[in-house]
């Protein structure tokens, strides 16, 4: 599913930021090269990380 249109991310693009590391949306995107851009996606980039920072470690690999 593609959560960021300006910049062509996938909900699983933000899961697997989170995985390397990164604990914001901010980071999630840096990360991949890219930073907000309209803003839009934001709420929806931050629930998943939200998502993912909640659940126990195997769970969360699983989820990819
Ligand atoms: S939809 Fe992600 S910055 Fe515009």
């Amino acid at each position: 599913m593609i959560v960021c249109s300006c910049n062509v991310i996938r909900a699983n693009d933000i899961r697997a930021a989170v995985r390397r590391g990164c604990a914001d949306s901010d980071s999630c995107y840096r990360a991949m090269g890219c930073e907000f851009q309209c803003g839009g996606c934001r709420d929806m980039a931050d629930e998943i990380v939200d998502e993912m920072l909640a659940r126990p470690r195997d769970e969360a690999a699983q989820a990819a």
